[in-house]
């Protein structure tokens, strides 16, 4: 019976340890951004997942902003929110590419408490069939615009300090935590968020502001119905494996991570495992998620170059297939 003790707490001791060394050295520490009352600014805010991050901040009682380029799809939204939940949100026409247009956006508004940088475009082709132009278009839209909009928000946000904590996300994708097939372009965009987010987390994190990555996988959005119209065979198999979310689901799982200040948010279980796999050198504020990416680094390891695997003899199959057509 002695000895039965002492096995277990032998087994037990190295979980238990590793538990009190992550709770100690997490950073940056756990905080909870509030929204209620909040201001919150969501670019792209007029479609898809951007309006549907707008209708769940407005129900939960934020002073809402959405920039976009068309205004008749603005004024659309508006609308929307106004006869589903009788609250009224402030649009901004605006291209995020132009940083005099969105400077004077965002002075209009006023200070922005929780920045959502979700506007984005995505255009799938293989690189060598694909236009420069298309690819300088995501990376103006997706990576430069976002660049614009930090900047012109950043400076009254830093000021706000008498706020409360102060949440900068960033909308990128799960191309954008693995190259995928086609997403040449709209990957290297996608990639260069978590860069900058990074960076930036650490230069903002004595004003008390939190940097939020969201990893959405596919989601049904009038985006994504144009986006699987143009995608390359290839792309749709391998890209298929995870069918699509909910705008409102992917919105909530977004929302809930800026909440909490989580740095990666993941949006489903496949995302979770995405995460844990590609963790690397990112900030993590619980010590339970950090356990976990420590424990499971290996086996999650094992798991993405099955992927890996599975991808690469598809794409040998088809091609081989396609030489013989
Ligand atoms: N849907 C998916 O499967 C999926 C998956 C992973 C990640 N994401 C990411 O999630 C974000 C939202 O995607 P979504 O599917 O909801 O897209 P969406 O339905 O196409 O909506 C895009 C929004 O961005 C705005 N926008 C586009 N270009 C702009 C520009 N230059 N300046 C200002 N606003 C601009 C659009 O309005 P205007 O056209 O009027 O400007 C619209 O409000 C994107 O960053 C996308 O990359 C989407």
């Amino acid at each position: 019976m002695a000895d039965l003790s002492f096995l277990a707490l032998l087994l037990l001791l190295p979980p238990a340890l590793l538990f009190v060394v992550l709770y100690v050295i997490v950073r940056p520490r756990p905080v909870k951004i509030p929204i209620k009352n909040r201001h919150v600014f969501i670019t792209g805010g007029s479609s898809g997942i951007g309006l549907a991050l707008a209708h769940q901040a407005a129900i939960e009682g934020a002073r809402v902003s959405i920039l976009a380029r068309s205004i008749d799809k603005l004024e659309e939204a508006k609308n929307y929110i106004q006869l589903s939940t009788g609250i009224d949100v402030s649009i901004f026409a605006a291209d995020v590419r132009d940083y005099g247009a969105v400077s004077k956006a965002v002075e209009e508004a006023g200070p922005v408490d929780v920045l959502i940088v979700n506007q984005g475009v995505f255009v799938p082709e293989e690189l060598e069939k694909q236009g420069l132009d298309e690819v300088k278009f995501m990376v103006d839209v997706n990576l430069i615009g976002s660049f614009n909009m930090i900047k012109a928000a950043l400076p009254e946000m830093k000021k706000g300090e008498d706020r409360g904590p102060r949440s900068i996300a960033l909308m990128s994708s799960q191309a954008g935590q693995v190259g995928i097939y086609g997403y040449t372009a709209y990957s290297a965009s996608k990639f260069g968020l978590r860069g900058l987010a990074e960076a930036l987390q650490q230069e903002v994190i004595s004003h008390d502001i939190h940097v939020s990555l969201v990893f959405p996988p596919d989601t049904d959005t009038p985006g994504f119905a144009e986006e699987t119209k143009r995608r390359p065979p290839l792309t749709g198999i391998i890209a298929e494996s995870s069918g699509a979310m909910k705008a409102e689901d992917v919105a909530k799982r977004a929302l809930d991570g800026i909440k909490s200040a989580s740095f990666i948010v993941p949006c489903n279980f496949e995302g979770l495992l995405l995460s844990i796999a590609t963790a690397g050198l990112s900030p993590q504020r619980s010590f339970v998620m950090a356990f976990f990416e420590v424990v499971a680094a290996g086996l999650v390891r094992l798991i993405a170059l099955c992927f890996q695997w599975n991808w690469y003899t598809s794409i040998q199959k088809w091609q081989a297939q396609n030489k013989r057509t």
